[in-house]
């Protein structure tokens, strides 16, 4: 590799320079001192580290720091981590190392750790995204020590990625994202981890975890005792929350392609998998999936899902992929990294196949309730219907009847059958019959239909809620229809006058309740309702 430093003394104005020419290099001895030199002289270099490339320049000089947010296209608010490559060379950046960092660097470093400290003076704005405290990290990966060694000057690095794709794990990737943007791109081959590092903060009252990475919650704990998890670590930030951590509220790690997790089992996510049209999958090395997929490792193996993630995104982006159902890792250890990175992929969007029924289908009676039954019949759902189990679960000789007549009186059973006038008689006389009637009949409905669950089921439920089983949807839509029109559709239907179809109709909730209630609301006003029931599937599948 032919290179002088005296071709990069102005590297601000190289980079506005849309024909910069991007070297590539080695790790070879030469290759490195030169990427050293490019850094400390004010230029941009991507290097390999343990985690995933970064993309390095002098963390001391404001101007190198600010042309990798150009590079990327990266918010200014959001810091840097500054690496080093000795212990010795991080007590300048900060204004102190505690204990508690005193002993995670003895315990970890160089490792895929970062720890914030407060900042010392020498540390520009730019690089600490105008927080009053500095990201610090040693890493492990050799060439990326010998990178700042020859630089021999701290090295602010993000991942070397634009900004919002998958942090680049290959030099491949490197090079897709950032050539023409940066001096050099050191390849150096497969990333070990795979994900970024963790963060703690130590300049916390309690050390809290920002991101998730190899060293885990608790490996950390057993070093300095009790750590928090950052809120927005795995659930979704609020609207009026901030993140501790800038990067965590900007869209992350997504692909072109459209994610959602599929929360399941290997067998429920296969069968849920393979019958899906025009998709594909992020799935696990021994799941049997039909549709076209990229796998990220085996499902008992965190490091390796770890290590393959970042290149499964974007091998879904190479092959093409515009929905993708990826399944879900478990939580623990590494995978609290794994799950941190492809719940952003999938900007929080998931499935939740472990609840027994995907759609819980209620509505006033009259809304109309059968035909979005039957639409969803024909799209593959298998239907329970509520009203059929419970006449089922007290047929004769069910446990379920002996309990009714202990409650209501032995005559409501004659010839064995449930005289279901004489009950009705008796459990609506008054609201602490009928709860009474309800506290029998509920459970046992419910266990019943949660026996019958299979795959994508609808619970078909006018008493969803009063049956206290919404909890066991995944997703609860509501069908509601105007008074006038549900009043019609009952006398038509049982054959009663419009003064009893209003007295039926006056008990129920009203459209209010069920919207407060309700994921979905569809509203069969006698229009075409196949746009509402499409938009609520593509939503939801
Ligand atoms: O593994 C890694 O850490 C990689 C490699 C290249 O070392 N680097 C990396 O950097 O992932 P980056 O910039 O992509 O992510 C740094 C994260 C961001 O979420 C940022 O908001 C957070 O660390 N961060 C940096 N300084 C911070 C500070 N002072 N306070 C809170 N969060 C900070
Ligand atoms: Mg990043």
């Amino acid at each position: 590799m032919h290179f002088t430093v005296s071709r990069y003394q102005n590297p601000v104005s190289r980079y506005q320079n849309p024909d910069m020419k991007t070297l590539l290099l080695s790790t070879s001895e030469q290759d490195i001192s030169a990427a050293g030199a490019i850094i400390r002289s004010g230029g941009l270099v991507a290097f390999p580290t343990e985690t995933v490339y970064g993309l390095g320049a002098n963390a001391l000089d404001e101007n190198a720091v600010k042309s990798i947010y150009a590079a990327k296209g990266r918010p200014s608010d959001n810091p840097l981590i500054v690496h080093v490559a000795k212990k010795e060379d991080i007590a300048p950046l900060v204004q102190e190392i505690t204990p508690q960092a005193k002993a995670l660097i003895d315990a970890f470093f160089p490792a895929p750790l970062t720890v914030i400290l407060p900042k010392s003076d020498i540390i520009p704005n730019a690089t600490s995204g105008g927080l009053g405290t500095v990201a610090i990290r040693m890493p492990q990966n050799e060439v990326a020590r010998a990178v700042i060694a020859a630089a021999g000057v701290p090295v602010a690095a993000p991942s070397a990625n634009t900004s919002g794709l998958p942090s680049p794990t290959k030099a491949k990737y490197v090079i897709d994202d950032m050539f023409g943007k940066v001096d050099a791109i050191i390849d150096g081959g497969d990333c070990a981890v795979g994900v970024e590092s963790t963060v703690i903060t130590l300049a916390t009252d309690t050390p809290t975890i920002l991101r998730p990475g190899a060293i885990t919650k608790e490996m950390i704990e057993s070093v300095i005792g009790k750590v928090e998890i950052a809120s927005a670590v795995l659930g979704e930030l609020g609207e009026n929350e901030t993140a501790a951590s800038p990067g965590m509220k900007y869209k992350h790690y997504a692909p072109k392609a459209e994610i959602v997790i599929v929360d399941a089992d290997k067998t429920a996510y296969e069968n849920f998998v393979n019958t899906r049209e025009n998709a594909f999958a992020l799935c696990f090395d021994d799941d049997n999936v039909t549709i076209p997929h990229i796998t990220y490792g085996s499902e008992s193996d965190d490091s390796e899902q770890a290590r393959e993630l970042f290149d499964a995104l974007r091998k879904l982006d190479e092959i093409g992929a515009r929905r993708v159902y990826a399944r879900m890792p478990h939580k623990d250890g590494v995978a609290m990294a794994v799950y941190n990175r492809l719940i952003r992929a999938a900007a929080f969007r998931v499935i939740d196949l472990k609840k027994p029924f995907t759609i819980g289908l209620t509505g006033a009676t009259g809304a109309g309730k059968g035909y979005v039954c039957e639409q969803l019949k024909a799209r593959g759902f298998n239907i329970i219907d509520t009203d059929k189990i419970a006449r089922e679960v007290v047929q004769k000789g069910s446990p379920l009847l002996t309990e009714l007549a202990a409650t209501f009186g032995g005559d409501i059973i004659k010839n064995g059958e449930l005289d279901r006038a004489l009950l009705a008689e008796r459990a609506f006389a008054d609201k602490s019959q009928t709860a009474k009637l309800n506290a029998i009949m509920h459970p046992a409905i419910i266990k019943r239909c949660i026996e019958l669950a299979d795959g994508l089921t609808v619970l078909d439920a006018p008493q969803l809620f009063e049956a206290n089983a919404q909890d066991k949807c995944y997703k609860i839509v509501a069908v509601t229809a105007p008074k006038e029109l549900r009043i019609k559709r009952i006398t038509a239907r049982d054959g009663i006058t419009a003064e009893q179809a209003k007295q039926r109709v006056a008990v129920q909730f009203d459209d209010e309740y069920y919207k407060a209630h309700s994921d979905f609301v569809i509203v069969n006003d006698g229009g075409d309702i196949t746009g509402q029931i499409n938009n609520i599937l593509d939503t939801i599948l």
